[in-house]
C-alpha cells in the first residue's frame, strides 16, 4: 500500500525540538574522543556503548555519557552537534535542551560555566543554521530529594541567564513521585521559570506510574506543559481532564526500552484522538538511535497519518515552545512558507492550515 504521505516530506517538514536531553544527544564516537581526552574509561567501545538492560540501565549509560562534557567548549560541541544532525536529519528550527547540571559537578564544571558553554553553542548554531534554542535546568529525581531539588533551582535562579527560560523533572518516576518536588517547583514559579515535568512513563505501570500524577504536575507543580505522558490513557477521566487544560504534551517517538517501541505510535494516536495538544520529540536521540525525522517517518507509518497531521505537529511544535509571542510568529512565518513549498513540490493539497 502506497504510504500516505512520503518520508522526505515528514523528514522535511519543519520542526521544534521540545524534549531532548542534552546528555542524550551526544554522539558516541563524541563520548569516545572526550572520554580518551580526559582518561576515563568507558564500559564498551563506541559502536556498543549504547545499550542496556532496563531503564536504570539506561540512565546509568546517560550519566555516563554525561560525564565526558568537562569544559565550556564541551557544551558548546554538544548543543553544536545535536543541533547540526537535527537540521540535517529533521529540518530543525527551534530546540529546547534539558540539561543536568548535577550531572557534571563531579568533574568540576560549574553551573555558570556550564550555562556558558551552551549558550556559546546555541549562538554558533543559531549563526550556522539559524536555529534557536532555549534551555531548561533539569532536576533527576532519582538523584534528588526535594531539598536538594530547591537546591539546584536555587542556583537557577542565582545565575539567571536568560536563554535558561524553566525547569524540567526527569530520571526514575516511580523513585521521585512529583509532589515530592512542589517547593522547587514553587521556587522556581516565583523566580519566573516555567515549569514541566516527565509524566506518566510507559516503562513504569499505570500503577507505578499513576495517571493521578498528571493531576500533581498540573495543581501542585503547576506545569506549564508535560512530557511523556502515556500512562494517562490508563483513566478516561484524566484524559478528559488533559483534554479541557489544553497543556501541550512532548511525547517521544522512540524510547530507552526496545519492548516498549512499538507500542508508542498507538500510544500517541490515542493521546492525538483524545483531543490533547500533541508535539513530536526525539528525547535521547543518539543512545536510542533516532532522531527527528525518523520519528515521524515511523509514527506516520504505522498510524498510517497523512500531510495534515504532519503539518499539524510542524505548527504545534511552535505553540507548545518557550519562546516568546515574537519569536513565534516569526517562525509561523517560516513554517507557513517552507510547508506551502513542501505541498507544491509533493504536490500535497494545502488544506487551511491550523492557526
Ligand atoms: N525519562 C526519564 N529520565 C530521562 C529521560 C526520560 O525520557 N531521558 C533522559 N533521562
Ligand atoms: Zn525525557
Amino acid at each position: 500500500m502506497a504510504k500516505a504521505v512520503a518520508d522526505d516530506y515528514l523528514r522535511r517538514i519543519p520542526k521544534a525540538e521540545l524534549h531532548c536531553h542534552l546528555a542524550g544527544t551526544l554522539r558516541a564516537t563524541t563520548v569516545a574522543e572526550l572520554a580518551k581526552r580526559y582518561g576515563m574509561t568507558l564500559p564498551r567501545p563506541a559502536e556498543t556503548l549504547y545499550q542496556w538492560p532496563d531503564f536504570d540501565g539506561f540512565l546509568e549509560i546517560l550519566r555516563i555519557a554525561a560525564a565526558v562534557l568537562r569544559t565550556p567548549a564541551d557544551f558548546t560541541r554538544a548543543v553544536y552537534e545535536y543541533i547540526e544532525d537535527a537540521v540535517r536529519d529533521g529540518n530543525l528550527k527551534h530546540v529546547e535542551f534539558f540539561f543536568n547540571p548535577d550531572y557534571f559537578y563531579p568533574n568540576g564544571i560549574d553551573y555558570p560555566s556550564q550555562v556558558a558553554g551552551m549558550v556559546e553553542g546555541l549562538r554558533q548554531a543559531k549563526e550556522r543554521f539559524g536555529v534557536s534554542g532555549l534551555l531548561i535546568c533539569c532536576i533527576d529525581r532519582s538523584l534528588n530529594n526535594g531539598d536538594q531539588a530547591v537546591e539546584i533551582v536555587e542556583t537557577a535562579l542565582a545565575h539567571r541567564h536568560e536563554l535558561v527560560v524553566g525547569i524540567g523533572l526527569d530520571g526514575n518516576e516511580s523513585v521521585g513521585p512529583p509532589a515530592l518536588y512542589a517547593e522547587a517547583y514553587a521556587l522556581a514559579r516565583k523566580g519566573g521559570l516555567k515549569c514541566t515535568a516527565h509524566c506518566c512513563e510507559d516503562y513504569l505501570t499505570p500503577l507505578q506510574a499513576p495517571p493521578t500524577n498528571y493531576l500533581i504536575c498540573r495543581d501542585v507543580l503547576r506545569c506549564d506543559r508535560i512530557d511523556h505522558g502515556y500512562n494517562m490513557l490508563a483513566s478516561d477521566f484524566v484524559m478528559a481532564e488533559a483534554r479541557r487544560d489544553g497543556l501541550y504534551f512532548t511525547p517521544c517517538a522512540w524510547t530507552s526500552l526496545l519492548h516498549n517501541r512499538p507500542h508508542r505510535p498507538r500510544r500517541i494516536r490515542r493521546m492525538v484522538e483524545a483531543g490533547l495538544n500533541v508535539t513530536i520529540n526525539t528525547d535521547d536521540p543518539a543512545m536510542f538511535g533516532t532522531n527527528l525525522g525518523h520519528g515521524f517517518t515511523t509514527l506516520f507509518e504505522s498510524n498510517g497519518w497523512g500531510p495534515d497531521k504532519a503539518r499539524t505537529f510542524s505548527l504545534n511544535s511552535i505553540e507548545g515552545s518557550w519562546l516568546d509571542e515574537s519569536a513565534k510568529a516569526a517562525l509561523r512565518k517560516t513554517f507557513r512558507r517552507e510547508i506551502a513549498a513542501l505541498d507544491k513540490e509533493f504536490g500535497y493539497e494545502t488544506a487551511a492550515l491550523p492557526v
